[in-house]
């Protein structure tokens, strides 16, 4: 069977675990600023910082021509950078994993327009993940990094449009 090519934006961190599972029967595009730090025969480090529009899009483009449209992405993109997601997703033909802080679920500043800009696109199936939080007992704390790539690989798997890892509710009791 033919080896798909993944995209991952922001993987050397929390998102490492997910890089590694990608990257057993994928080509996996890596890029961060330093991402050679996440290391496997078929991980390929793009060293990009997502803030320079012409930097980020050079190695996308650079890691398509070689290796061809990528068919899934996971996105871990800060909010610094705001047109980075959508530079991303344009180059996608298949499933576009966002993943989200919570502020992404705060119910008095709703996004609609985030999903349909997302949805706007050809060939991209837009699944939002949100990063929410744990709570033990009556106290809250924000997600391990463990929770967090268990909880983007559970999307992957599950595909739905949006996942929630942990919760978001009630808002007031976020960390
Ligand atoms: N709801 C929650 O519980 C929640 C939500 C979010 C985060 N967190 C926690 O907060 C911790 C810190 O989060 P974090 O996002 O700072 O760390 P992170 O996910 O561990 O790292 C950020 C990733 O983005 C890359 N990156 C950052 N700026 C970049 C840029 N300008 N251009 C290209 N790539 C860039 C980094 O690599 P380079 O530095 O090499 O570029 C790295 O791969 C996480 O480990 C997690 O545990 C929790």
């Amino acid at each position: 069977m033919e080896r798909g090519h993944a995209l991952v934006v922001g993987g050397t961190g929390m998102l490492r675990a997910v890089v590694l599972a990608l990257a057993r029967d994928r080509e996996v595009t890596l890029v961060a600023r330093r991402p050679g730090i996440v290391a496997a025969a078929s991980i390929h480090p793009a060293a990009a910082d997502y803030g320079d529009p012409a930097a980020f899009a050079a190695a996308l483009d650079g890691a398509v021509a070689a290796r061809g449209p990528f068919d899934l992405a996971v996105a871990w993109i800060h909010s610094s950078a705001p047109d980075a997601p959508l530079a991303a997703a344009r180059r996608v033909r298949g499933r576009f994993l966002h993943v989200l802080g919570s502020a992404a679920a705060d119910p008095s500043r709703p996004d609609p327009g985030r999903r349909a800009a997302f949805e706007a696109l050809p060939g991209l199936s837009y699944r939002e993940v949100i990063l929410g939080f744990v709570r033990e007992g009556d106290r809250s704390r924000w997600l391990t990094d463990a929770e967090i790539a268990a909880g983007v690989l559970g999307a992957i798997a599950a595909d739905r449009p949006r996942t929630v890892v942990g919760v978001v509710e009630p808002w007031s009791a976020r960390p």
